[in-house]
């Protein structure tokens, strides 16, 4: 199979990479929701030897991440998990820390919500949980390209949209997670990071 080629997860790949080899330096298992192509899969496991990484998606997204495994010859890396936010089961494993990159606006709202509650399932303590994307804060949009780009995005799918920050903080909180970090990333887009409420913690 044709390894299928995403020109943005190339650029986003080492700012994002950057983050994560300071976030995930005490982590040894993730599992990253909506893996997409692959590549950042590759790209990050590649270089965090420490951590196995289980990519997962839709199943209509397996071959192609797949081949960029097969391609990687990495043994860090783990094969496709179907995994629907929406109506997969669970997984079953408890991972240090969960991944997602670009998915939040592609997903529902409710998926987005759904996303937060199985993110607060799998992840064992203390818990890292690492979005990356293009997010508005305090009802605003940071810039007039990410408020076009969400017009586009309601325009295509009234499902899509980009999420607000504040929103998301909500939703972590109701399912026992803290946002602990956010960075600022190219492209004006932000990687956030919860980690597991302290009180959980100490349960
Ligand atoms: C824009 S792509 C991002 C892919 C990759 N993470 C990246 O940054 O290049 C959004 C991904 O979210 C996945 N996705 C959409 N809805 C989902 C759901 N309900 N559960 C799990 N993944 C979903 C899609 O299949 C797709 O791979």
């Amino acid at each position: 199979m044709v390894r299928p080629h995403a020109a943005a997860a190339v650029r986003n790949a080492a700012p994002i990479l950057g983050v994560l080899r300071h976030e995930l330096r005490n982590c040894s298992t993730l599992f990253e929701i909506g893996s997409g192509t692959g590549q950042h899969a590759v790209a990050f496991a590649a270089e965090l030897r420490h951590v196995l990484w289980q990519t997962s998606d839709l199943e209509q997204s397996h071959p192609g991440i797949r081949a960029w495994i097969a391609e990687a010859g990495l043994d860090n890396v783990l094969p496709p998990m179907g995994f629907d936010v929406l109506t997969s089961g669970k997984t079953g494993h408890k991972y240090d820390a969960v991944f997602s990159a670009n998915t939040a606006h592609i997903m529902s709202y409710a998926a987005v919500c759904r996303m937060f509650e199985r993110v607060g399932d799998m992840l064992s303590e203390p818990g890292l949980f690492c979005l990356y994307g293009p997010f508005s804060r305090g009802g605003a949009f940071s810039t007039p390209s990410n408020e076009a780009f969400d017009a586009s995005l309601r325009a295509r799918n009234a499902a899509m949209g980009i999420r607000d920050l504040d929103d998301l903080q909500v939703l972590g909180s109701e399912n026992g997670l803290q946002l602990a970090r956010v960075y600022a990333m190219p492209a004006n887009n932000l990687l956030a990071v919860w980690t597991i409420i302290a009180a959980r913690c100490r349960r």
